[in-house]
Protein backbone atom coordinates (compact mmCIF):
# COMPACT_ATOMS: atom_id res chain seq x y z
CA UNK A 1 0.00 0.00 0.00
CA UNK A 2 1.40 3.22 -1.14
CA UNK A 3 1.73 7.02 0.75
CA UNK A 4 2.19 10.24 -1.03
CA UNK A 5 4.69 12.01 0.40
CA UNK A 6 4.16 16.14 -0.05
CA UNK A 7 6.69 18.98 0.66
CA UNK A 8 4.61 22.00 0.82
CA UNK A 9 4.65 25.96 -0.39
CA UNK A 10 6.14 24.96 -4.06
CA UNK A 11 4.56 27.43 -7.00
CA UNK A 12 3.17 25.12 -9.63
CA UNK A 13 3.93 26.22 -13.20
CA UNK A 14 3.54 24.67 -16.64
CA UNK A 15 0.95 22.44 -18.79
CA UNK A 16 -0.97 19.51 -17.79
CA UNK A 17 -3.97 17.94 -19.68
CA UNK A 18 -6.85 16.44 -18.27
CA UNK A 19 -7.60 12.35 -18.92
CA UNK A 20 -10.69 11.05 -19.80
CA UNK A 21 -13.86 11.59 -16.94
CA UNK A 22 -14.20 8.02 -14.88
CA UNK A 23 -17.77 8.68 -14.44
CA UNK A 24 -18.54 9.24 -18.05
CA UNK A 25 -16.27 5.68 -18.92
CA UNK A 26 -18.00 3.80 -15.70
CA UNK A 27 -21.39 3.42 -17.51
CA UNK A 28 -20.25 3.97 -20.49
CA UNK A 29 -18.19 0.34 -20.14
CA UNK A 30 -21.38 -0.98 -18.67
CA UNK A 31 -23.50 0.59 -21.98
CA UNK A 32 -21.07 -2.63 -23.96
CA UNK A 33 -23.65 -5.11 -21.98
CA UNK A 34 -26.54 -3.06 -24.35
CA UNK A 35 -24.51 -4.44 -27.37
CA UNK A 36 -23.63 -7.74 -29.45
CA UNK A 37 -20.79 -6.25 -30.91
CA UNK A 38 -17.59 -4.36 -30.04
CA UNK A 39 -17.96 -0.93 -28.48
CA UNK A 40 -14.93 1.40 -28.62
CA UNK A 41 -13.99 4.06 -26.14
CA UNK A 42 -11.24 6.86 -26.57
CA UNK A 43 -9.86 9.00 -23.93
CA UNK A 44 -10.27 6.09 -20.96
CA UNK A 45 -8.44 7.11 -17.98
CA UNK A 46 -6.14 4.57 -16.21
CA UNK A 47 -7.88 4.14 -13.40
CA UNK A 48 -8.33 1.05 -10.72
CA UNK A 49 -11.84 1.29 -10.99
CA UNK A 50 -11.83 1.12 -14.47
CA UNK A 51 -10.39 -2.02 -14.45
CA UNK A 52 -12.48 -3.08 -12.29
CA UNK A 53 -15.04 -2.95 -14.42
CA UNK A 54 -13.19 -4.66 -17.34
CA UNK A 55 -12.91 -7.57 -14.76
CA UNK A 56 -16.67 -7.47 -14.20
CA UNK A 57 -17.42 -7.15 -17.78
CA UNK A 58 -14.95 -10.21 -18.61
CA UNK A 59 -16.42 -12.41 -15.79
CA UNK A 60 -19.20 -12.31 -17.58
CA UNK A 61 -18.02 -13.93 -20.56
CA UNK A 62 -17.31 -10.64 -22.24
CA UNK A 63 -13.40 -9.58 -24.08
CA UNK A 64 -11.88 -6.56 -22.71
CA UNK A 65 -9.01 -5.04 -24.43
CA UNK A 66 -7.20 -1.24 -23.16
CA UNK A 67 -3.79 0.18 -24.99
CA UNK A 68 -2.88 4.06 -25.18
CA UNK A 69 -6.66 5.20 -23.65
CA UNK A 70 -8.25 3.58 -25.92
CA UNK A 71 -10.86 0.57 -24.89
CA UNK A 72 -12.18 -2.38 -26.83
CA UNK A 73 -15.17 -4.37 -25.38
CA UNK A 74 -17.00 -7.13 -26.97
CA UNK A 75 -19.98 -8.22 -24.74
CA UNK A 76 -21.37 -10.65 -28.02
CA UNK A 77 -19.73 -13.90 -26.10
CA UNK A 78 -21.63 -12.79 -22.60
CA UNK A 79 -22.79 -15.94 -20.91
CA UNK A 80 -23.00 -15.26 -17.37
CA UNK A 81 -25.18 -12.34 -16.45
CA UNK A 82 -23.62 -12.24 -12.99
CA UNK A 83 -21.78 -9.54 -10.98
CA UNK A 84 -19.54 -11.46 -7.70
CA UNK A 85 -18.78 -9.85 -4.40
CA UNK A 86 -14.85 -9.80 -4.64
CA UNK A 87 -15.14 -7.64 -7.69
CA UNK A 88 -18.51 -5.41 -6.53
CA UNK A 89 -17.08 -5.11 -3.22
CA UNK A 90 -14.57 -1.94 -3.98
CA UNK A 91 -16.96 -0.31 -6.27
CA UNK A 92 -20.40 0.91 -6.40
CA UNK A 93 -20.64 1.81 -9.38
CA UNK A 94 -20.44 -1.79 -10.32
CA UNK A 95 -24.41 -1.52 -10.11
CA UNK A 96 -24.37 0.25 -13.32
CA UNK A 97 -24.50 -3.04 -15.13
CA UNK A 98 -28.01 -4.10 -13.47
CA UNK A 99 -30.19 -2.33 -15.73
CA UNK A 100 -28.03 -3.34 -19.17
CA UNK A 101 -28.04 -7.12 -17.80
CA UNK A 102 -31.52 -7.33 -17.07
CA UNK A 103 -32.29 -5.74 -20.52
CA UNK A 104 -29.77 -7.87 -22.57
CA UNK A 105 -30.48 -11.11 -20.66
CA UNK A 106 -33.75 -10.47 -19.14
CA UNK A 107 -31.88 -11.77 -15.87
CA UNK A 108 -29.18 -10.47 -13.37
CA UNK A 109 -27.86 -11.36 -10.25
CA UNK A 110 -25.55 -8.34 -8.97
CA UNK A 111 -23.54 -7.90 -5.38
CA UNK A 112 -24.69 -5.24 -3.46
CA UNK A 113 -22.03 -2.50 -3.83
CA UNK A 114 -19.47 -1.36 -1.81
CA UNK A 115 -17.44 1.85 -2.84
CA UNK A 116 -16.24 5.07 -0.72
CA UNK A 117 -17.25 5.35 2.86
CA UNK A 118 -19.95 8.52 2.39
CA UNK A 119 -22.77 7.42 3.86
CA UNK A 120 -25.28 4.67 3.29
CA UNK A 121 -25.23 5.01 -0.33
CA UNK A 122 -28.55 2.76 -1.19
CA UNK A 123 -29.50 1.74 -4.75
CA UNK A 124 -33.24 1.25 -3.66
CA UNK A 125 -33.73 3.83 -6.28
CA UNK A 126 -32.08 2.02 -9.34
CA UNK A 127 -34.56 -1.23 -7.84
CA UNK A 128 -37.69 0.93 -7.72
CA UNK A 129 -37.22 2.03 -11.07
CA UNK A 130 -36.57 -1.30 -12.68
CA UNK A 131 -39.75 -2.97 -10.97
CA UNK A 132 -41.63 0.16 -12.57
CA UNK A 133 -40.04 -1.68 -16.05
CA UNK A 134 -42.10 -4.93 -14.92
CA UNK A 135 -38.38 -6.47 -13.30
CA UNK A 136 -38.99 -8.67 -10.58
CA UNK A 137 -36.53 -8.33 -7.81
CA UNK A 138 -35.25 -10.19 -4.69
CA UNK A 139 -32.73 -10.02 -2.48
CA UNK A 140 -30.55 -13.22 -1.80
CA UNK A 141 -27.23 -13.20 0.24
CA UNK A 142 -26.08 -10.11 0.01
CA UNK A 143 -27.21 -10.06 -3.96
CA UNK A 144 -29.82 -8.60 -6.05
CA UNK A 145 -31.60 -11.23 -8.24
CA UNK A 146 -33.34 -9.77 -10.71
CA UNK A 147 -35.60 -11.18 -13.55
CA UNK A 148 -37.53 -9.11 -16.08
CA UNK A 149 -41.08 -10.12 -17.65
CA UNK A 150 -41.62 -12.12 -19.98
CA UNK A 151 -40.75 -10.42 -23.14
CA UNK A 152 -38.32 -8.14 -21.71
CA UNK A 153 -38.35 -5.01 -19.29
CA UNK A 154 -41.22 -2.64 -20.66
CA UNK A 155 -41.59 1.51 -21.10
CA UNK A 156 -42.34 3.22 -17.67
CA UNK A 157 -42.88 6.50 -15.89
CA UNK A 158 -40.20 7.15 -13.62
CA UNK A 159 -40.07 10.38 -11.54
CA UNK A 160 -36.86 9.56 -8.89
CA UNK A 161 -37.72 10.51 -5.32
CA UNK A 162 -34.19 12.30 -4.89
CA UNK A 163 -31.75 12.95 -8.23
CA UNK A 164 -29.28 9.95 -8.77
CA UNK A 165 -26.45 9.96 -11.37
CA UNK A 166 -25.96 6.10 -11.85
CA UNK A 167 -30.01 5.58 -11.16
CA UNK A 168 -30.29 7.66 -13.92
CA UNK A 169 -27.95 5.97 -16.23
CA UNK A 170 -28.93 2.63 -15.10
CA UNK A 171 -32.41 3.01 -16.01
CA UNK A 172 -31.58 5.07 -19.54
CA UNK A 173 -29.49 2.33 -20.08
CA UNK A 174 -32.25 -0.19 -19.92
CA UNK A 175 -34.78 1.77 -21.56
CA UNK A 176 -33.44 1.66 -24.20
CA UNK A 177 -33.71 -1.80 -25.35
CA UNK A 178 -37.07 -2.43 -23.38
CA UNK A 179 -40.49 -2.15 -25.32
CA UNK A 180 -41.93 1.12 -25.49
CA UNK A 181 -41.67 4.51 -24.13
CA UNK A 182 -39.86 5.03 -20.72
CA UNK A 183 -39.98 8.47 -19.25
CA UNK A 184 -37.52 9.61 -16.25
CA UNK A 185 -38.54 12.53 -14.68
CA UNK A 186 -36.14 14.40 -11.88
CA UNK A 187 -33.48 12.72 -13.94
CA UNK A 188 -29.99 13.89 -13.30
CA UNK A 189 -28.30 16.08 -15.45
CA UNK A 190 -24.76 15.57 -14.43
CA UNK A 191 -22.75 15.77 -18.16
CA UNK A 192 -21.60 12.15 -17.33
CA UNK A 193 -25.13 11.56 -17.46
CA UNK A 194 -25.61 13.76 -20.84
CA UNK A 195 -21.90 11.87 -22.03
CA UNK A 196 -24.30 8.28 -21.37
CA UNK A 197 -26.65 9.38 -23.38
CA UNK A 198 -24.95 10.41 -26.82
CA UNK A 199 -23.05 7.39 -26.84
CA UNK A 200 -26.16 5.26 -26.34
CA UNK A 201 -27.36 7.87 -29.32
CA UNK A 202 -24.29 6.69 -31.37
CA UNK A 203 -24.95 3.23 -30.71
CA UNK A 204 -28.58 3.59 -32.49
CA UNK A 205 -30.79 4.14 -29.28
CA UNK A 206 -33.80 6.50 -29.18
CA UNK A 207 -33.17 9.28 -26.38
CA UNK A 208 -34.43 12.89 -26.37
CA UNK A 209 -34.10 15.56 -23.53
CA UNK A 210 -30.41 15.72 -23.04
CA UNK A 211 -28.87 18.20 -20.41
CA UNK A 212 -32.88 18.43 -18.49
CA UNK A 213 -34.21 16.90 -16.35
CA UNK A 214 -36.65 15.15 -18.44
CA UNK A 215 -35.91 12.44 -20.40
CA UNK A 216 -37.38 10.19 -23.11
CA UNK A 217 -36.37 6.81 -24.08
CA UNK A 218 -38.43 4.53 -27.33
CA UNK A 219 -36.87 1.66 -26.50
CA UNK A 220 -35.10 -0.24 -29.78
CA UNK A 221 -35.06 -3.96 -31.10
CA UNK A 222 -31.37 -3.95 -30.71
CA UNK A 223 -27.78 -1.56 -30.66
CA UNK A 224 -25.35 -1.62 -32.64
CA UNK A 225 -21.41 -1.39 -32.30
CA UNK A 226 -20.20 2.17 -32.14
CA UNK A 227 -17.25 4.40 -31.35
CA UNK A 228 -17.10 6.86 -28.99
CA UNK A 229 -14.97 9.68 -27.13
CA UNK A 230 -15.02 10.03 -23.00
CA UNK A 231 -15.75 13.52 -22.10
CA UNK A 232 -12.71 14.85 -20.32
CA UNK A 233 -12.91 14.58 -16.42
CA UNK A 234 -14.65 17.62 -15.00
CA UNK A 235 -13.44 17.27 -10.97
CA UNK A 236 -9.79 16.01 -12.51
CA UNK A 237 -9.74 19.73 -13.48
CA UNK A 238 -11.70 21.16 -10.77
CA UNK A 239 -8.92 19.52 -8.59
CA UNK A 240 -6.04 20.57 -10.90
CA UNK A 241 -7.54 24.26 -10.79
CA UNK A 242 -7.35 24.28 -7.13
CA UNK A 243 -3.98 22.99 -6.58
CA UNK A 244 -2.42 25.70 -8.91
CA UNK A 245 -4.48 28.17 -6.68
CA UNK A 246 -3.12 26.58 -3.43
CA UNK A 247 0.24 26.49 -4.21
CA UNK A 248 0.18 29.81 -6.15
CA UNK A 249 1.90 30.14 -9.72
CA UNK A 250 0.78 29.56 -13.58
CA UNK A 251 -0.81 26.72 -14.63
CA UNK A 252 -2.64 25.82 -18.12
CA UNK A 253 -5.07 23.14 -17.76
CA UNK A 254 -5.72 21.40 -21.02
CA UNK A 255 -8.81 20.42 -22.51
CA UNK A 256 -10.85 21.81 -19.07
CA UNK A 257 -14.33 21.11 -19.56
CA UNK A 258 -15.59 24.87 -19.06
CA UNK A 259 -19.43 24.28 -19.60
CA UNK A 260 -19.62 21.26 -17.00
CA UNK A 261 -17.56 23.88 -15.02
CA UNK A 262 -19.05 26.95 -14.49
CA UNK A 263 -20.33 26.31 -10.88
CA UNK A 264 -16.90 25.11 -10.04
CA UNK A 265 -15.16 28.12 -11.75
CA UNK A 266 -17.33 30.67 -10.73
CA UNK A 267 -16.28 30.10 -6.62
CA UNK A 268 -12.67 29.67 -7.55
CA UNK A 269 -12.94 33.19 -9.20
CA UNK A 270 -14.34 34.57 -6.23
CA UNK A 271 -12.04 33.42 -3.96
CA UNK A 272 -9.66 35.56 -6.09
CA UNK A 273 -7.84 32.83 -8.15
CA UNK A 274 -7.93 34.06 -12.06
CA UNK A 275 -9.22 32.01 -14.33
CA UNK A 276 -9.14 32.49 -18.36
CA UNK A 277 -10.37 29.91 -20.79
CA UNK A 278 -8.56 30.06 -24.08
CA UNK A 279 -10.16 27.45 -26.38
CA UNK A 280 -10.35 24.46 -24.98
CA UNK A 281 -7.91 25.30 -21.80
CA UNK A 282 -7.88 27.30 -18.90
CA UNK A 283 -4.91 29.38 -17.70
CA UNK A 284 -5.05 29.30 -13.60
CA UNK A 285 -3.08 31.99 -12.12
CA UNK A 286 -3.19 32.72 -7.82
CA UNK A 287 -0.73 34.78 -5.76
CA UNK A 288 -1.46 31.79 -3.15
CA UNK A 289 -4.05 34.74 -1.34
CA UNK A 290 -7.46 33.35 -1.14
CA UNK A 291 -10.66 34.52 0.21
CA UNK A 292 -13.23 32.79 1.73
CA UNK A 293 -15.89 31.55 0.18
CA UNK A 294 -18.85 29.80 0.75
CA UNK A 295 -20.83 26.78 -0.79
CA UNK A 296 -23.90 24.16 -1.14
CA UNK A 297 -23.46 21.29 -3.31
CA UNK A 298 -26.10 20.50 -5.25
CA UNK A 299 -26.61 18.78 -7.72
CA UNK A 300 -25.74 19.44 -11.62
CA UNK A 301 -25.67 22.41 -12.53
CA UNK A 302 -24.86 23.31 -8.64
CA UNK A 303 -21.56 22.97 -7.00
CA UNK A 304 -20.58 18.97 -7.52
CA UNK A 305 -19.83 17.21 -4.09
CA UNK A 306 -17.07 15.45 -5.74
CA UNK A 307 -15.04 19.19 -5.63
CA UNK A 308 -16.32 19.90 -1.60
CA UNK A 309 -13.26 18.33 0.05
CA UNK A 310 -11.18 19.76 -2.26
CA UNK A 311 -12.80 23.30 -2.13
CA UNK A 312 -12.28 23.01 1.53
CA UNK A 313 -8.76 22.57 1.39
CA UNK A 314 -8.75 25.90 -0.47
CA UNK A 315 -11.13 27.82 2.34
CA UNK A 316 -8.33 26.13 5.23
CA UNK A 317 -6.21 29.44 3.69
CA UNK A 318 -8.83 31.93 2.99
CA UNK A 319 -8.86 35.24 4.73
CA UNK A 320 -12.29 34.88 6.81
CA UNK A 321 -14.84 31.85 7.26
CA UNK A 322 -16.58 29.96 4.29
CA UNK A 323 -19.83 28.20 5.11
CA UNK A 324 -19.69 24.97 3.83
CA UNK A 325 -22.78 22.78 3.39
CA UNK A 326 -23.19 19.59 2.01
CA UNK A 327 -26.18 17.55 1.12
CA UNK A 328 -25.57 15.23 -1.08
CA UNK A 329 -23.95 13.02 1.03
CA UNK A 330 -24.52 12.56 4.54
CA UNK A 331 -21.37 11.47 5.86
CA UNK A 332 -18.56 13.12 3.64
CA UNK A 333 -16.49 14.98 5.69
CA UNK A 334 -14.23 13.10 7.00
CA UNK A 335 -11.26 14.52 5.46
CA UNK A 336 -12.22 17.27 8.33
CA UNK A 337 -10.28 15.41 10.90
CA UNK A 338 -7.01 14.71 8.83
CA UNK A 339 -7.11 18.67 7.86
CA UNK A 340 -6.70 19.82 11.08
CA UNK A 341 -3.94 17.60 11.49
CA UNK A 342 -2.30 20.34 9.58
CA UNK A 343 -3.33 23.41 11.79
CA UNK A 344 -6.73 24.01 9.84
CA UNK A 345 -9.56 25.68 11.41
CA UNK A 346 -12.87 23.59 10.69
CA UNK A 347 -16.05 23.40 13.27
CA UNK A 348 -18.59 20.71 11.90
CA UNK A 349 -22.18 20.85 12.91
CA UNK A 350 -24.29 18.04 11.02
CA UNK A 351 -23.68 18.67 7.08
CA UNK A 352 -22.57 22.03 7.53
CA UNK A 353 -18.57 22.98 7.90
CA UNK A 354 -17.35 26.49 9.15
CA UNK A 355 -13.80 26.89 7.70
CA UNK A 356 -11.63 29.54 9.38
CA UNK A 357 -8.72 30.52 7.07
CA UNK A 358 -5.68 30.13 8.72
CA UNK A 359 -2.34 32.42 8.20
CA UNK A 360 -0.54 29.48 7.99
CA UNK A 361 -0.82 24.98 7.74
CA UNK A 362 1.73 23.05 8.73
CA UNK A 363 3.04 19.39 7.06
CA UNK A 364 1.50 16.23 8.95
CA UNK A 365 1.10 12.85 8.22
CA UNK A 366 -2.98 12.16 7.19
CA UNK A 367 -4.94 9.49 6.87
CA UNK A 368 -6.93 9.32 3.05
CA UNK A 369 -10.62 7.59 3.72
CA UNK A 370 -11.87 8.55 0.13
CA UNK A 371 -11.60 9.22 -3.34
CA UNK A 372 -12.24 12.89 -3.22
CA UNK A 373 -11.19 13.73 0.28
CA UNK A 374 -7.42 12.10 -0.49
CA UNK A 375 -7.44 14.50 -3.17
CA UNK A 376 -8.51 17.04 -0.70
CA UNK A 377 -5.68 16.56 1.46
CA UNK A 378 -2.91 16.30 -1.09
CA UNK A 379 -3.86 19.81 -2.02
CA UNK A 380 -3.98 21.29 1.24
CA UNK A 381 -0.78 19.32 1.93
CA UNK A 382 0.62 21.82 -1.28
CA UNK A 383 -0.08 24.31 0.86
CA UNK A 384 1.57 23.55 3.97
CA UNK A 385 4.93 24.33 5.36
CA UNK A 386 6.95 21.52 5.43
CA UNK A 387 6.64 17.79 4.81
CA UNK A 388 2.67 15.96 4.97
CA UNK A 389 2.38 12.20 4.34
CA UNK A 390 -0.81 11.08 3.05
CA UNK A 391 -1.43 7.24 3.77
CA UNK A 392 -4.09 4.92 2.03
CA UNK A 393 -4.12 6.08 -1.31
CA UNK A 394 -5.46 3.32 -2.89
CA UNK A 395 -8.49 5.52 -2.50
CA UNK A 396 -6.62 8.33 -5.46
CA UNK A 397 -5.71 5.56 -7.69
CA UNK A 398 -9.64 4.30 -7.79
CA UNK A 399 -10.59 7.05 -9.35
CA UNK A 400 -7.19 9.97 -10.06
CA UNK A 401 -5.18 9.21 -13.32
CA UNK A 402 -1.53 9.82 -12.13
CA UNK A 403 -2.36 12.59 -9.57
CA UNK A 404 1.00 12.56 -8.15
CA UNK A 405 2.80 12.64 -11.55
CA UNK A 406 0.57 15.25 -13.09
CA UNK A 407 1.05 17.66 -10.00
CA UNK A 408 5.30 16.71 -9.92
CA UNK A 409 5.33 17.73 -13.85
CA UNK A 410 3.98 21.04 -12.98
CA UNK A 411 6.72 21.61 -10.70
CA UNK A 412 5.66 20.00 -6.75
CA UNK A 413 7.56 18.41 -4.78
CA UNK A 414 6.17 14.92 -3.80
CA UNK A 415 7.33 11.54 -4.11
CA UNK A 416 5.51 7.94 -3.89
CA UNK A 417 6.43 5.51 -1.04
CA UNK A 418 5.93 2.32 -0.24
CA UNK A 419 3.73 2.81 3.71
C1 LIG B 1 -22.44 9.46 -8.56
C2 LIG B 1 -20.97 9.60 -8.79
C3 LIG B 1 -20.28 10.15 -7.53
C4 LIG B 1 -20.96 11.44 -7.09
C5 LIG B 1 -22.46 11.27 -6.97
C6 LIG B 1 -23.20 12.57 -6.72
C7 LIG B 1 -20.50 7.84 -10.37
C8 LIG B 1 -19.86 6.52 -10.63
N1 LIG B 1 -20.43 8.30 -9.11
O1 LIG B 1 -22.62 8.52 -7.51
O2 LIG B 1 -18.92 10.37 -7.84
O3 LIG B 1 -20.46 11.82 -5.83
O4 LIG B 1 -22.99 10.72 -8.21
O5 LIG B 1 -22.95 13.50 -7.70
O6 LIG B 1 -21.04 8.46 -11.26
N2 LIG B 1 -29.59 7.66 -3.25
C9 LIG B 1 -30.56 6.91 -2.63
N3 LIG B 1 -31.03 5.79 -3.26
C10 LIG B 1 -30.56 5.38 -4.47
C11 LIG B 1 -29.58 6.16 -5.11
C12 LIG B 1 -29.10 7.29 -4.48
O7 LIG B 1 -31.00 7.26 -1.54
O8 LIG B 1 -31.03 4.36 -4.98
C13 LIG B 1 -29.05 8.88 -2.59
C14 LIG B 1 -27.59 8.73 -2.22
O9 LIG B 1 -27.42 8.09 -0.99
C15 LIG B 1 -27.13 10.18 -2.21
C16 LIG B 1 -27.95 10.82 -3.33
O10 LIG B 1 -29.07 9.94 -3.54
O11 LIG B 1 -27.45 10.78 -0.97
C17 LIG B 1 -27.23 11.01 -4.65
O12 LIG B 1 -26.58 9.80 -5.00
P1 LIG B 1 -26.29 9.36 -6.49
O13 LIG B 1 -26.47 10.50 -7.42
O14 LIG B 1 -27.07 8.11 -6.79
O15 LIG B 1 -24.76 8.98 -6.42
P2 LIG B 1 -24.04 7.87 -7.26
O16 LIG B 1 -24.75 7.71 -8.56
O17 LIG B 1 -23.77 6.70 -6.43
Amino acid sequence: MDKILIEGRQPLSGEVRVSGAKNAALPLMAAAILCGGPLILNNVPRLRDLVTMASLLRHMGGRTEFENGRAELDMGTLHSPEAPYELVKTMRASALVLGPLLARCGRARVSLPGGCAIGARPIDLHLKALEAMGAVIDLDGGYVVARAPKGGLRGAHVNFDTVTVTGTENLMMAASLARGRTVISNAAREPEVTDTARALLAMGAEISGLETDELVIDGVGALRCASYQVMPDRIEAGTLIVAAALAGGRVVVKGSPHQALDAVYDKIREAGVGLKPEGEDLIVTSDGRIKSVGLVTRPYPGFPTDMQAQFMALMTVGDSAAIINETIFENRFMHVSELRRLGADITLEGHVAVVRGVRRLSGAPMMATDLRASAGLILAALAAKGQSEVSRVYHLDRGYDKLDEKLISLGARIRRAPA
